[in-house]
C-alpha cells in the first residue's frame, strides 16, 4: 500500500501540509481542536520512526502529514472495502479491533477516530490498544458526544434515518452503500466523555487532552441546508436556555489524547 497525501497550498506557507480528511472537514471547533491534537501529537512524540495503529482506520487518516511521513502505519478495519480503499497504510489488516492483539509495546500511536460510537465491547478495545501501546504512548480517540443534542439522536434513532440524514442532508449519495457510511452504532456507556476518563485513569491512562467541539454537521448544514439548519440552531438554543448553565447541546463530538503511564 501507498501512502497518498494532498498539499495544503491554502494555508500559511510555514505551516505544515494536512491530509486530504482533514481539508475536507469543515471550518470550525472540530478542525481547530484537531490542529490543537496536531500540536499535541508534534510535542509529545518522539523523534525518527515512528510505529502507528489507525483501530477501525477506515480509508483516510485524520494525522497530520509531517507524523505521517515518518511512521508505518498498520490500519486493522472490520469492513473489506474499507480495508481495499485504503491507500496510507503500509499494512492494511481486515479484524475486529476489540479482538485482534498485537504484541506488547509495539506502537507510539494509537488513532480511533469516528470508531468507538461503532463497538459493542469498547472496554476490550481500549484495553487492546493500551497493552499494544509503548510507555508513553498515546491513543487519540474522536467520538460523538451522547449527551449532545446529534448525541441523543443518533443515539435512539433507527439506522435508517442515519442514512436518510446522510443522503439527504449531507448529499451524499452513496451512503449506507456497503462499504460507506454512515456505520451502525452502538453507543457503550464508555463513550461517554466522564466514564471514559474515569476508565482510562482505572487502566493507567492520563488524559493529557480534552475538548468537547461542535460537530462540524452543524457548519456543513448551514452551508447546504441554511433552513433546516436555522430550525436546529434554535431548538439547541432553547435547549441551552432551559438546561444548566453553560451547557450546549451543539458539542456533538470529542477529542481526547490518553497517554500510557
Ligand atoms: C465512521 S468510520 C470512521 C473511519 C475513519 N476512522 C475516519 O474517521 O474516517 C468507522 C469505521 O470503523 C470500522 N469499524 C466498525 N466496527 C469495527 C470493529 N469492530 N473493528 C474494526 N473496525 C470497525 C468501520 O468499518 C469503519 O471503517
Amino acid at each position: 500500500m501507498n501512502k497518498s497525501a494532498t498539499i495544503d497550498f491554502t494555508t500559511a506557507t510555514n505551516a505544515p501540509a494536512q491530509t486530504q480528511a482533514l481539508l475536507e472537514l469543515i471550518a470550525g471547533e472540530a478542525r481547530d481542536s484537531l490542529l490543537g491534537v496536531h500540536e499535541v501529537l508534534r510535542r509529545e512524540l518522539p523523534q525518527g520512526r515512528l510505529a502507528i495503529y489507525e483501530a477501525g482506520g477506515g480509508s483516510s487518516s485524520f494525522l497530520p502529514m509531517d507524523v505521517l511521513g515518518r511512521s508505518h502505519v498498520t490500519v486493522v478495519d472490520i469492513d473489506e472495502d474499507q480495508v481495499r480503499n485504503n491507500t496510507y497504510a503500509d499494512d492494511a489488516i481486515l479484524g475486529d479491533v476489540q479482538t485482534y492483539r498485537f504484541g506488547p509495546e509495539t506502537f507510539d500511536v494509537v488513532i480511533c477516530y469516528n470508531v468507538i460510537e461503532h463497538l459493542p465491547d469498547v472496554e476490550a478495545a481500549l484495553v487492546n490498544f493500551r497493552d499494544a501501546l509503548k510507555q508513553g504512548g498515546m491513543i487519540l480517540i474522536g467520538a460523538p458526544n451522547p449527551n449532545s443534542l446529534s448525541g441523543v439522536v443518533t443515539k435512539y434513532s433507527p439506522h435508517w434515518f442515519h442514512v436518510w440524514f446522510y443522503r439527504n442532508i449531507r448529499g451524499i449519495k452513496n451512503a449506507g452503500q456497503p462499504g460507506e457510511p454512515p456505520f451502525p452504532t452502538y453507543f457503550h456507556p464508555l463513550v461517554t466523555l466522564s466514564k471514559l476518563e474515569a476508565f482510562a485513569a482505572a487502566h493507567g491512562l492520563e488524559m493529557i487532552y480534552r475538548r468537547e467541539v461542535e460537530s462540524p454537521r452543524y457548519p456543513e448544514m448551514r452551508r447546504r441546508k441554511p433552513l433546516f439548519a436555522a430550525l436546529v440552531d434554535a431548538g439547541a438554543a432553547v435547549m441551552n436556555a432551559v438546561l444548566p448553565r453553560g451547557t450546549d447541546v451543539r458539542r456533538g463530538d470529542y477529542h481526547v489524547i490518553l497517554r500510557k503511564r
